[in-house]
């Protein structure tokens, strides 16, 4: 599995380059950049907190939970998820590397400590670590490199077989989606796209299903209840 900003769009979580996403309103150099932190703080805080406060209010959908019922069911589901939401995890998967890292781990630019911090809203902003630095969020910036631990696991998961590789809700916009997913299919797995709309990826996908994730993985994934 690989899945984007579109997996919760159902779950009221704005996408980024979708109509109406985040990307149509601001601009990422404003808001996920080492040099917008530096030159504002605050309203790059701002910004997170606002999207810590809506995902806490948010519920996994019936495409995260699809994909719950399919690993509780005895499938091997690995989630490869650019999303920083914690979504899949509430929805019971167990297999998630989060690429991009999470909105409920802060890190003090100071030592580079990384924290949880699920407290909704921030008591402060921007917060501050118990040394007195300011923390930043644990996220993976535009010009940042991707985390190691995310990427090991992920390796170890591309060393394996896998039938079916579903990529799901993503615009598929950054070269490593492209290379996890065709690398994944070079070992013999059926790749497969989960999206209203045709991506850059869609040219290499054995398959499309166009439709939203919600309807259409727990049409797809096997172990769905029927009730
Ligand atoms: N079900 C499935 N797909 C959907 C749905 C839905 N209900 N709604 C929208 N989509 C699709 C859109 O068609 C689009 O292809 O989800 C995709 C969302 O694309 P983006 O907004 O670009 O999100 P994503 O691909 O996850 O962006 C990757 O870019 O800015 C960074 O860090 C940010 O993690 C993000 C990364």
């Amino acid at each position: 599995m690989i899945t984007g900003a579109g997996v919760s769009a159902e779950s009221g979580i704005p996408t980024f380059r979708d109509k109406g996403g985040w990307w149509k309103h601001y601009r990422p150099e404003d808001l996920a950049t080492p040099d917008a932190f530096a030159r504002d703080p605050h309203t790059v805080w701002s910004w997170y907190d606002a999207r810590r406060q809506g995902v806490a209010r948010a519920e996994p959908n019936a495409g995260h939970r699809a994909l719950a019922r399919a690993e509780a069911a005895g499938c091997r589901v690995a989630i490869v998820t650019q999303n920083v939401d914690d979504l899949h995890e509430r929805a019971g998967s167990r297999e998630i590397a989060h690429v991009h890292g999470s909105l409920w781990q802060t890190q003090c630019t100071a030592d580079g400590r990384v924290v949880d911090d699920r407290r909704v809203p921030l008591p402060e902003i921007p917060p501050r670590c118990a040394c007195g630095a300011l923390v930043r969020p644990h996220i993976v910036w535009f010009g940042e490199r991707l985390h190691e631990p995310p990427l090991a696991r992920i390796a170890a998961w591309l060393a394996e077989p896998w039938d079916v590789v579903l990529v799901v809700g993503t615009e598929a916009t950054f070269g490593y989606i492209h290379e996890w997913a065709l690398a994944a299919k070079r070992r013999g797995a059926c790749l497969v796209e989960v999206n209203p709309r045709e991506t850059s990826l869609t040219p290499a996908c054995d398959t499309r299903l166009p439709g939203p994730a919600a309807e259409v993985l727990p049409a797809v994934l096997p172990g769905q209840s029927t009730a």
